[in-house]
This record gives structure tokens, sequence and C-alpha cells, in this order.
């Protein structure tokens, strides 16, 4: 498993980070490690001002004490290319993500990047959302509006639970404050529909529905191959 994630990571790391990246987004997630791992051995291909908007605490941490120089969006509005990871990825390029309950700031760096690619092991790959990821579509939500966001999610057909810290210390809490529900909504037929209706929901802060979003996802096999889906 660890060798089809750092295969993605460094696939696309050699395609998509050029001596013209200026700015690159560093998602979040056990696969994106590999990536900075290819930074890392590749320093002499990279832009020799590479600046990096990592998508939370551990991406930032890696970049950090890898050497590489972070900056917040303030600075550097437009990315040039992110990449980043995924729970699970369709046949048209619609993306589950949140199981690191970084969602919504992945998605705020996947919106100012000029270019955003998926890096992810076999596993994530899928024909329809609901496939391969069985824990739910991740939504983040305001505390105060906890419950009525759940009773509505109920209503529309989902599941939702509560995402609890592990040993259920309490629950879990995102870089923003907020709580994560996880609704199972089982085989997604309409993923951008379904983003519509739960993100109007009031106190929703952001859906782990990417739709329309990733030009190309790289899939790390079990066989040592990289499978390509743009
Ligand atoms: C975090 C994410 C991650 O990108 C996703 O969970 C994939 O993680 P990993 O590379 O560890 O499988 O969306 O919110």
């Amino acid at each position: 498993m660890e060798k089809a994630k750092k295969d993605s990571a460094y696939r696309a790391g050699a395609k998509h980070i050029t001596p013209e990246t200026r700015v690159l987004g560093v998602g979040s997630g056990s696969t994106i490690v590999y990536l900075v791992h290819y930074l890392r051995e590749n320093r002499e291909k990279l832009h020799p001002d590479l600046v990096c908007i990592p998508t939370g605490f551990q991406s930032r941490q890696l970049l950090v004490e890898n050497g590489f120089r972070v900056a917040e969006l303030d600075e550097f509005p437009v990315i040039d290319v992110a990449i980043d990871g995924a729970d699970e990825v369709d046949a048209s390029l619609n993306v589950i993500k949140g199981g690191g309950a970084a969602h919504l700031r992945e998605k705020v760096v996947a919106s100012a990047a000029k270019d955003f690619i998926i890096i992810a092991d076999y596993r994530k790959m899928s024909e329809q959302l609901g496939q391969q990821w069985k824990q739910g579509v991740p939504i983040e939500v305001i505390p105060f509006a906890l419950s009525p966001v759940m009773a509505r999610l109920k209503e529309m057909g989902g599941a939702p639970t509560l995402r609890m810290a592990q040993r259920k210390a309490g629950p879990v809490v995102t870089d923003n404050g907020n709580f994560v529900v996880d609704v199972d909504f089982g085989l997604i037929a309409d993923p951008a529909s379904l983003l519509a209706r739960t993100k109007a929901l009031a106190g929703v802060v952001e859906v782990g529905l990417f739709c329309s979003m990733a030009r190309i996802a790289y899939f790390g096999m079990a066989d040592g191959s990289v499978q390509i889906r743009e």
C-alpha cells in the first residue's frame, strides 16, 4: 500500500511540479507525505523561490521540517498547481475527501489553483462514489447547527454520524473549530446535485464532495504500475 501511495505521488510530482511552478498547494493525508519526500529528493528541479500553501497543520509541519517555505493565501491568492489525496474517486473524477477532516481548507486551496491533481492508491478508485468509501460523505458543520443539520440530512435520506475523536474523548474538532458529520448516502448517483443540496443547509460550512475540480488523478496500483484518469 505504501508503495502504491509513493508511486502515485512521485509520478504526479515529476509530471506537474516543474521549474515554473512557483506556488504549490500541498494537501493532507498519508499519500501527501510522499509528495513532500518527492520535493525533498528533487530540490534541484524545483523553482528556486518555490512557495507551498499547505491545507492544514500536518502538511504545514512536514513542509517546514523539510525546509520548504510555507505561506498563506493572503500573500499568494493564486496557486499554480495543487496536489492532494482522496478517499474515493469515480470515473468522472468526482472525489470524496475529508477522511482527515481537512476538506474545507483542501477545497479552498483546490479552488485557488489553476490546476488540481489527485494522488491516491488503488483502493480509492471506483466507478461510482459510495462503492469504496463506506464511511460516508464528510460534512463540516458549525457546532451551533449540529442538531438541525443532522435532522435535515436524515430527511434527505442520509445516515449521519458525528465523527468522534479516538477513544471517544469527544467530537473531532477541525482546524476551523467545527464538527464533522459523516453521512452515508449509499451509492451516489448524482454527486453534483448532492453537493448542492447539502451545501445549502444553514450551518454547513463545506461538504467533502469535490465535483468538476480535479483535472487528473494518479492511482498507484498493486502491481507497481500507475493508472491515470483524466
Ligand atoms: C483529508 C483528506 C485526505 O486527502 C484523504 O483522506 C486521503 O488521505 P490518505 O492519503 O491518507 O489516504 O481528504 O481530509
